[in-house]
Order: C-alpha cells, then sequence, then structure tokens
C-alpha cells in the first residue's frame, strides 16, 4: 500500500527564508523547513509533497490537483493568508484536512495580518513557533487525518 501525502504549500517569499528578515522568520532556509516537515511526515508514516510559488493561481491550481489524492494540505501562504480569497476557495473545495502555518505570529503584528482567509477553511492553526511549527503542522494535520478514520 502506499503512504498517503500531505501536501505543504509555499506562498509568495518563502523562498527567501534564511535572508529575509531574520529578526522575524529566523535564519533556517525554506529547504531547511521542509526537511523538517518530510522527517515528520516520515515518521507518522506519511509521504509529503512540497511546492512554493510566488503566484496565487500555481497555489490553487496545487490544491486543485491535492482534490481526492492527497490527506491533508498545510499551508504557510504568506501574505496570501491575508486577502488570497481564490486560494481559499480552492482549499474550501478540498475534501481532506487543512493546516494553516505561519512561522511568526501574525495576530501580534501589524493590524493587517490579524485577518487570514485561510484560517475559515482550515481545520486548526499553528503560528509563532518558528521552524518547529513545521513539524507540528504535519503532526497536527496527520493526527487529523488518523482520527477521522476511527
Ligand atoms: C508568514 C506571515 C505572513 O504575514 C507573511 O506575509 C509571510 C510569512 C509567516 O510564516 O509568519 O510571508 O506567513
Amino acid at each position: 500500500m502506499t503512504e498517503p501525502v500531505v501536501l505543504l504549500l509555499s506562498g509568495p517569499n518563502l523562498g527567501l527564508l534564511g535572508e529575509r528578515e531574520p529578526s522575524i522568520y529566523g535564519t533556517a532556509t525554506l529547504a531547511d523547513h521542509v526537511a523538517r516537515a518530510e522527517g515528520a511526515a516520515r515518521r507518522l508514516g506519511y509521504v509529503l509533497e512540497h511546492m512554493q510559488s510566488e503566484h496565487e493561481g500555481d497555489l490553487v491550481t496545487a490544491v486543485h490537483g491535492a482534490r481526492g489524492r492527497v490527506a491533508a494540505i498545510v499551508v504557510n501562504a504568506g501574505a496570501l493568508s491575508h486577502y488570497g480569497w481564490s486560494l481559499h476557495d480552492a482549499l474550501a473545495a478540498f475534501d481532506g484536512k487543512v493546516v494553516e502555518l505561519h512561522l511568526s505570529h501574525p495576530s501580534s503584528r501589524e493590524p493587517w495580518r490579524r485577518t487570514s482567509v485561510i484560517a475559515p477553511v482550515a481545520d486548526g492553526v499553528i503560528a509563532g513557533f518558528g521552524g518547529l511549527g513545521y513539524e507540528l503542522a504535519v503532526e497536527a494535520a496527520a493526527r487529523l487525518v488518523e482520527e477521522g478514520k476511527a
């Protein structure tokens, strides 16, 4: 039997992690975070797929491709978290579990970051734990999937 899949989606500017505002986002690169997420998925018997894009439409297409195939999506949509309504709509049409992820704690930052358009279509949110959040989010996603089977 093939392992179930967790899809990690990374939105705009996350490819710059490591160089981008390290006082907020830390010095680890996106590759470092993906490796942590992969490790967590493997330990739980899941396979991790990852895609990053600067473009909302690419993320929407990835969510469409996940329908009926992927058990859960972990999404750090970057700034699209705050205004990406087409990503919201794509996730609303996704049939698996959804975990919203942020390295920082957007609710404690500028007012415009306090709104998330992903939150209404997510099962839960992991925010403010830096790189550890990538492990926690994958674990939460996998455990939600397992609980759904019980
Ligand atoms: C972020 C928070 C967003 O507000 C911001 O636009 C990002 C990164 C985070 O991981 O903390 O690009 O999603």
